[in-house]
């Protein structure tokens, strides 16, 4: 296995490779996630793509496409509420599952912190579903923690 991670803006690559967690979360939430459709998540992803401030990279096993980490800069202004901010927003990471638990997440992650320092942003952030314990144990094992509670009735 030779996997390198690249900057993408190759949004029919990321449509595809997304079903793994679309339809994770299609599964697990279905009345919030839509079933996976590839024309649909192809405009999505070319939408995305189109703004400067998305971040894309691409894992490739040799010339195979095999995850994707998709993310944000975002920037708040100093308000009377809140200081001012600059954050890299981790919206999406994904590995297929043949190559899961062999450290391309982890390459993913790490080109992530390399942008979030070139762009001297000052957190990364990320959220995840209840239930995705996979991704709950990677993004601890990453050093994040939880720092607000969502809830719903
Ligand atoms: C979450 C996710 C991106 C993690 O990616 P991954 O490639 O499996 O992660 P890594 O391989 O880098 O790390 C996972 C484990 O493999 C281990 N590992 C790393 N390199 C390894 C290697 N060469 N050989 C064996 N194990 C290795 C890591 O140490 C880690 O072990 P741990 O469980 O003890 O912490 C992946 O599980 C995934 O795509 N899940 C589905 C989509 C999803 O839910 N995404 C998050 C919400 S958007």
């Amino acid at each position: 296995m030779l996997v390198k991670i690249e900057h993408t803006r190759d949004f029919r690559a990321l449509a595809k490779l997304n079903e793994t967690v679309q339809s994770w979360h299609h599964n697990n939430f279905p009345q919030e996630f839509k079933p996976f459709d590839l024309n649909e998540i192809t405009n999505a992803f070319k939408r995305m793509l189109e703004n400067g401030n998305t971040i894309a990279y691409l894992a490739k096993d040799e010339n195979k496409p095999i995850g994707y980490l998709l993310g944000f800069i975002k920037d708040r202004p100093d308000s009377a509420f809140q200081y001012k901010k600059s954050v890299l927003y981790i919206d999406q990471i994904v590995v297929t599952q043949e190559y899961q638990n062999s450290g391309v997440g982890q390459l993913l992650m790490d080109r992530a912190y390399e942008i979030a320092k070139v762009k001297q942003v000052t957190e990364v952030q990320l959220d995840f579903w209840s239930g995705n314990q996979s991704a709950e144990h990677f993004f601890l094992r990453n050093g994040f923690d939880y720092f607000n509670h969502r809830m719903k009735k």
